[in-house]
């Protein structure tokens, strides 16, 4: 059982030539309503493949809300954890430019209100997987994480958006999964330096735990002390890489609750990240796990050793 503990948004994409400066506005014909949300698009993205998502999380009683939840459940993601609150259900405001860059701000509403009270203990064990991002109230998500860690319970960590970790909190952690700018705001660094996995082996030494970095176009690498991965992305002509972090750590937590291996998970993570850039909006692109199997030999993972 995979539980997500996060937040779940309402997205309005603005598809636009060029993402404003700032003092700057530009102008689009319209925009998408779609949903997101890194915890909802993570949630989705695992049951996509096959895994038994459970989502925890607040909405608000409107009907962005009630759209959120419709989009998951015809995910397959388990929504009976919801609960409802005062605020409205958060949105995010997203530009896509002609390169598929974005920018996004989100405005968290419901999402503030999430707590770990939401999860009872019964759920925790060594058969289940949590995973939380960082788009509801730190102190829930480290909380839950604690509490889900002492349970037995697989624990997964997106730092997404980036901060550091606490000394404390590291405990608490078996899989960290980051961009390059998060990995350094994680460990309090400018940048990760010159060689990403350096940089991840080290960290995932300090931590105490696996480490996944993803690189974009670059690709990814995982480092545990049982050894480390390179892999290759998924060579793919992108429309909008909105979400497609969040399809690369649904789909990675999904393999690693279904008992695959680290580069197992790391190859499909990495093909089903690329899929999910080849449309617009983030829970709209992502694949099932048919589609993942038909290009998996397209994206290469190699052991490293040095
Ligand atoms: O990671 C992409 C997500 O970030 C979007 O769906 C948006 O809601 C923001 O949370």
């Amino acid at each position: 059982m995979l539980l997500v503990f996060g937040s779940i948004n309402a997205d309005m994409l603005f598809s636009v030539d060029t993402l404003p400066r700032p003092g700057e506005t530009v102008l689009c014909p319209g925009y998408k309503l779609a949903a997101g949300g890194k915890g909802a698009n993570q949630a989705a993205a695992a049951a996509k493949v096959g895994a038994d998502v459970h989502m925890i999380g607040h909405l608000g009683k409107d009907s962005f809300g009630d759209f959120a939840r419709d989009v998951m459940t015809e995910a397959g993601v388990n929504c009976d954890g919801l609960a409802l609150s005062n605020q409205a259900t958060a949105i995010a405001v997203i530009g896509v430019d002609q390169a598929a860059e974005n920018q996004i701000i989100v405005a968290s509403g419901a999402n503030l209100d999430t707590h770990p009270d939401q999860v009872s203990h019964e759920l925790f064990g060594a058969g289940a997987t949590i995973l939380c991002q960082n788009e509801i109230r730190p102190e829930a998500t480290f909380e839950l994480l604690k509490r889900a860690k002492a349970g037995g319970s697989r624990t997964i960590l997106n730092l997404a958006p980036a901060m550091a970790i606490e000394p404390d909190d590291t405990k608490s952690i078996d899989v960290l999964i980051v961009n390059e700018l998060e990995a350094a705001m994680a460990l309090r660094q400018k940048t990760i330096g010159d060689d990403p996995l350096v940089f991840a082996r080290e960290a995932s030494q300090v931590l105490g735990a696996t480490v996944v970095i993803t690189l974009g176009a670059e690709g990814a690498i995982a480092a545990s002390p049982g050894g480390c991965f390179r892999a290759a992305s998924l060579q793919i002509d992108p429309i909008d890489t909105t979400g497609a972090g969040d399809a690369f750590v649904g789909i990675f937590a999904a393999a690693l609750d279904n008992g695959d291996d680290l580069r197992s998970a790391l190859q499909k993570a990495s093909v089903g990240a690329g899929l999910a850039c080849t449309g617009l909006g983030a829970q709209t692109s992502q694949p099932s796990l048919v589609e993942i199997e038909t290009h998996l030999d397209k994206v290469n993972v190699q052991p490293v050793n040095r």
